[in-house]
């Protein structure tokens, strides 16, 4: 019998295109993961009606709704639930989480961050890679800890800079790789998970 496809659930908060390879990839059957959500802090994420038009069941769960953190991440945590969701991919997905909820999902949350980490944890990562001569960047998906964009990495990829590039030409010629990207992270842990389960 084919091992059980691990629940996952994907967090956004806008245009959702690595949610979409995601999704696309859990698509074919050998693949271990199948997608059992995506769940959106922001009413306007445009990733909301891309997973509508695939048929993959979608929910806000808006920040502004709530008046702490902690409530925002409690609300968003029985959702997860809610969809039985064994592994959570954050994906473009702009809220920084507390410890409460990372350790309630440690081990089993994930995310894509656009450089080569540990350089440049945080927000503007191709200007910063631009301004510092560096002749190359990336994307890297990685395991989310408490400490921000600072878990230990699963896989990484890179992309050259050129000599005339700006942080929205980079981030475009970025896009393609960090699509290919996450989906063979996510199938990587997913795989994994799958031999643990069932020895
Ligand atoms: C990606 O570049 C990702 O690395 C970063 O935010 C962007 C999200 O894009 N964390 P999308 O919503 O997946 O299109």
């Amino acid at each position: 019998m084919a091992a059980q496809k691990i629940k996952t659930a994907i967090l956004i908060s806008g245009r959702g295109s690595n949610m979409m390879a995601l999704v696309e990839a859990a698509q074919l059957e050998t693949y271990p993961a199948e997608i059992v959500g995506v769940i959106s802090n922001r009413p306007g994420a445009a990733g909301l009606e891309k997973a509508q038009a695939l048929n993959v069941p979608t929910a806000i769960i808006d920040h502004k709704d709530y008046e702490t953190r902690e409530s925002f991440e409690q609300a968003l945590h029985k959702q997860l639930i809610s969809v039985n969701a064994e592994l959570v991919c954050c994906a473009g997905f702009m809220r920084v989480l507390t410890p409460w909820f990372v350790s309630n999902w440690k081990g089993r949350l994930l995310n894509i961050h656009p450089s080569l980490l540990p350089k440049y944890k945080g927000l503007k990562t191709h200007q910063r890679a631009i301004e510092a001569g560096d002749t190359e960047t990336g994307c890297s998906v990685h395991w989310v800890t408490e400490d921000l964009d600072a878990g230990a990495v699963i896989l990484q990829d890179s992309v050259q800079i050129m000599p005339d590039d700006t942080a929205d030409l980079l981030a475009a010629r970025l896009l393609p790789v960090e699509l290919s990207l996450y989906p063979q992270a996510l199938s990587k842990v997913a795989s994994q998970m799958q031999t643990m389960l069932n020895p």
